[in-house]
């Protein structure tokens, strides 16, 4: 079982630490000077226990490639970085939280659905849905809102029809996982969340046990619980995983790439009349943005040397994607946005084996989402200044609540 650690507060400084006033796309400024020192740093976290956070490129990778390094929140040591995180503890656990060979195990009975391949064949439906939800925002006239009426809608809807979940109870789903990334939830609130989300899965799972359709969870179902691969829970904990993992990053990611992008105008025109620059340009704003931005958990299961660091067993570590795709070593002017780079080599899905696995998925949504809002809207402005936007600032994945724009 985990024991928490709970070593005094001391210099070290408290993290997450907040955005500088005013500037909502930029990271902390702790990260930078924290870089800037060495590739790894002590920092506090809100219950007072202590973890490493990275913040350099090849120090992440290297942590995120080496096994010594658990991803299992049950691991001594596992940093949280909020209360409502810590009733992760409480319930069954999706493979996120798992380390070989389990993790590799129900990986692989996924990964068929989300390979390359599969999704090429998922793009015509995924421009569709762009298409439709474009008409509506057209129809509708400025000023929109972006948000409620295109950049959740349409990973709700993929992931809901790849799922098998009826769309009609989006706001329920997405009510939930508000609460549940939400690190300003207390922890009463979070299993609230937890408990009704996985109840109305448990529910929707043994409907289609009864009425098995052409979707993911009938699969789950009839491949791998029919020959005792995955009990019940087990596919509860994936469809949770793939609901909540399928939808906000997205969301978010496409929103807050519009606002880079406006930001940038150069870069919204360049875009505007070079669209076979939109993959790249998806790349590089994955770097730029880096919207899981509080740092990928894990814990040390034995002592590990890195760099003139011993990082010891049963140590919390916080690998910050956000400083590694900003880390000056990897990428030229990392502050800088330039849709024409390579950014390939970041680490906006993670690195090693627990590397995003709906990243095929993200990168056709994404770049379905922009070059049609490109060509359908290629005047679109924002229609508040960037400073009166509200941005989410204490959830687990970085975005908006709301994205107000005119053209
Ligand atoms: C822009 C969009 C996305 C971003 C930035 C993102 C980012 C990430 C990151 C950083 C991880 C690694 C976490 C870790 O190492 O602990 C991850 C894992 C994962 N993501 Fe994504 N993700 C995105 C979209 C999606 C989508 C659309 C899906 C599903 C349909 C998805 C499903 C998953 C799953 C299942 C894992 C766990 C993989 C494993 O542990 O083996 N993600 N994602």
């Amino acid at each position: 079982m985990t024991t928490i650690p709970t070593s005094p507060a001391s210099s070290a400084p408290a993290y997450p630490a907040p955005r500088r006033a005013g500037c909502p796309m930029d990271p902390a400024p702790l990260i930078g000077s924290l870089q800037a020192e060495a590739p790894l740093a002590r920092v506090t976290l809100w219950n007072g226990t202590r973890a490493w956070l990275v913040t350099r490129h090849a120090e992440a990778r290297r942590i995120l490639r080496d096994p010594r390094f658990s991803a299992d929140l049950r691991a001594e040591g596992f940093p949280f970085v909020s209360p409502s995180q810590l009733i992760g503890l409480e319930r069954p656990i999706s493979f996120i939280r798992m380390d070989a060979p389990e993790h590799t195990r129900r990986r692989r009975m996924l990964t068929s659905e989300f390979m390359i391949k599969r999704v090429a064949q998922l793009r015509p439906e995924i421009d569709e849905v762009v298409e439709q939800l474009l008409d509506d925002v057209a129809a509708a006239g400025p000023p929109v809102d972006l948000v409620k009426t295109f950049t959740l809608p349409l990973p709700s809807l993929v992931i809901c029809r790849l799922l098998g979940v009826p769309y009609q109870d989006h706001e329920f789903f997405q009510r939930c996982s508000a609460v549940l990334l939400n690190q300003a939830s207390d922890a009463d609130a979070a299993r609230d969340a937890s408990d009704r989300l996985r109840g109305y899965l448990h529910e929707l799972v043994e409907r289609k046990a009864a009425h098995p359709e052409d979707d993911l969870l009938s699969r789950m179902i009839s491949e791998h619980e029919a020959n005792g691969d995955l009990n019940r829970d087990d596919i509860v904990a994936n469809a949770l995983l793939l609901l909540v993992a399928g939808h906000e990053t997205t969301a978010n990611m496409t929103a807050m790439s519009i606002i880079d992008l406006q930001q940038h105008p150069e870069q919204w025109a360049a875009l505007r009349e070079r669209p076979e620059l939109i993959p790249g340009a998806v790349e590089e704003l994955l770097r730029h943005l880096s919207i899981l931005h509080t740092g990928v958990p894990r814990a040390a299961l034995e002592d590990v040397e890195v760099g003139d660091t011993t990082i010891r067993a049963g140590e919390g570590v916080l690998i910050s994607l956000q400083a590694a795709n900003h880390d000056a070593r990897a990428f030229d002017d990392p502050g800088r946005l330039d849709v024409a780079r390579s950014s390939r080599s970041h680490v906006a899905f993670g690195f090693g084996v627990h590397q995003c696995l709906g990243q095929p998925l993200a990168r056709a949504e994404l770049q379905s989402a922009l070059t049609a809002v490109l060509r359908r809207f290629p005047n679109l402005k924002l229609a508040k200044p960037v400073e009166e936007i509200p941005f989410r600032e204490t959830m687990t994945i970085y975005g908006v609540y709301e994205l107000p724009v005119t053209w």
